[in-house]
């Protein structure tokens, strides 16, 4: 508990645990948070120009596993009223993080600190984090924070407004992959996740990361950036900044799509730096299988060769976990045998 980044930064040099080798580091170079993320306008989907906001959500998902969506349909009060309730959390009194704070991956609502799992990593991570499972609701719910007061009833209603909007992109997906209306919907797509960082000022932001280099494990995924820059994406082999955007939203590839996608669509490695000006709270929707689901590439889309076997989704949770999120250690065990 003592280790929360939150509770000790104030007034400090960085530790020597959280500088990062020189070959991960982000260094002196700064990146520009620049516009070449595709942004695209989710209003115009359901009108006369769908086919056009379908070819751009493609078109962005092959060459950077990465989109930002404005006009998504969330209201701005409910994504303002979320931020702001889950930043609280982070400064809340050290007593009542106290009661949040495991270091049990199997409790189902969890504070934390650095990477998953603290006392195994080489160097930490400049990040607190928050995480819980959203659905269904009425189960995972009695798990969540009481603290802040209005923890329980705003993150409801902002879960099940990204849930629904996840689920109208995946809609859009599916349609521009060609596959069929509702493909991604029922097991694909039941399980949720809200994983809420907290990026406190760092003393020094040129040795240490808020999250390294990783693809996302799950479907797709979807980020408020707060209301900083520090996301960061690998696009052919350089690192470009993705710009915040006042009430817009990050969409991002996971492996399964990557893998249902028979690699149509890419997920990207993408990290967090970190700034000394101010902190940094991001709120992180995981859509993802269930662990039952069988994951495969889809049958329209395998033409000569299908890449990867079937399997069921907690194979790949399992190997994601015992592997570190090696993307391609991981990647290689679902690969189907030529
Ligand atoms: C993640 C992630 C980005 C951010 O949690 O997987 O990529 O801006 N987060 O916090
Ligand atoms: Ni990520």
């Amino acid at each position: 508990m003592a280790q929360l980044v939150s509770s000790w930064y104030q007034n400090k040099t960085l530790p020597e645990s959280y500088i990062f080798p020189p070959e991960t580091r982000p260094g002196d170079l700064i990146v520009p948070a620049c516009k070449t993320i595709p942004v695209i306008d989710l209003g115009k989907a359901e009108g006369q120009n769908r086919a056009d906001i379908v070819r751009q959500i493609l078109t962005a998902c092959e060459e950077y596993g990465f989109l930002q969506v404005v006009n998504h349909g969330i209201p701005e009060e409910v994504m303002k009223a979320s931020m702001d309730v889950l930043k609280e959390v982070f400064e809340m009194p050290a007593e009542d993080k106290a009661m949040l704070y495991s270091e049990d991956p199997k409790r189902s609502c969890r504070l934390l600190t650095g990477g998953a799992r603290y006392a195994r990593e080489k160097v930490h991570h400049w990040r607190d984090n928050l995480r819980h499972p959203c659905h269904p609701l009425q189960d995972c719910i009695k798990h969540w924070p009481e603290k802040p007061i209005r923890y329980r009833e705003i993150v409801a209603t902002f879960a099940t407004e990204l849930k629904k909007l996840g689920s109208r992109i995946l809609e859009l997906v599916a349609e521009g992959l060609g596959l069929e209306s509702g493909y991604f919907g029922d097991k694909l797509s039941e399980s949720t996740k809200l994983s809420v960082n907290h990026y406190p000022p760092c003393p020094d932001p040129s040795l240490t990361l808020g999250l390294s280099k990783h693809c996302d494990p799950n479907l797709i995924t979807i980020v408020h950036q707060g209301d900083e820059n520090g996301l960061q994406v690998l696009n052919s082999g350089e690192w470009i900044g993705v710009e915040f955007l006042q009430n817009a939203l990050v969409v991002n590839i996971g492996h399964q799509l990557q893998i249902i996608s028979n690699n149509k669509l890419k997920c990207s490695e993408h990290r967090v730096v970190t700034n000394s000006r101010v902190a940094r709270t991001s709120a992180v929707f995981f859509i993802y299988p269930t662990d039952n689901c069988i994951v495969e590439p889809a049958k329209s889309l395998i033409g000569d060769t299908s890449h990867y076997r079937a399997f069921e989704f907690k194979e790949f949770k399992h190997e994601y976990f015992t592997n570190n999120g090696n993307s391609e250690v991981v990647m290689e065990r679902f690969k189907s045998q030529a």
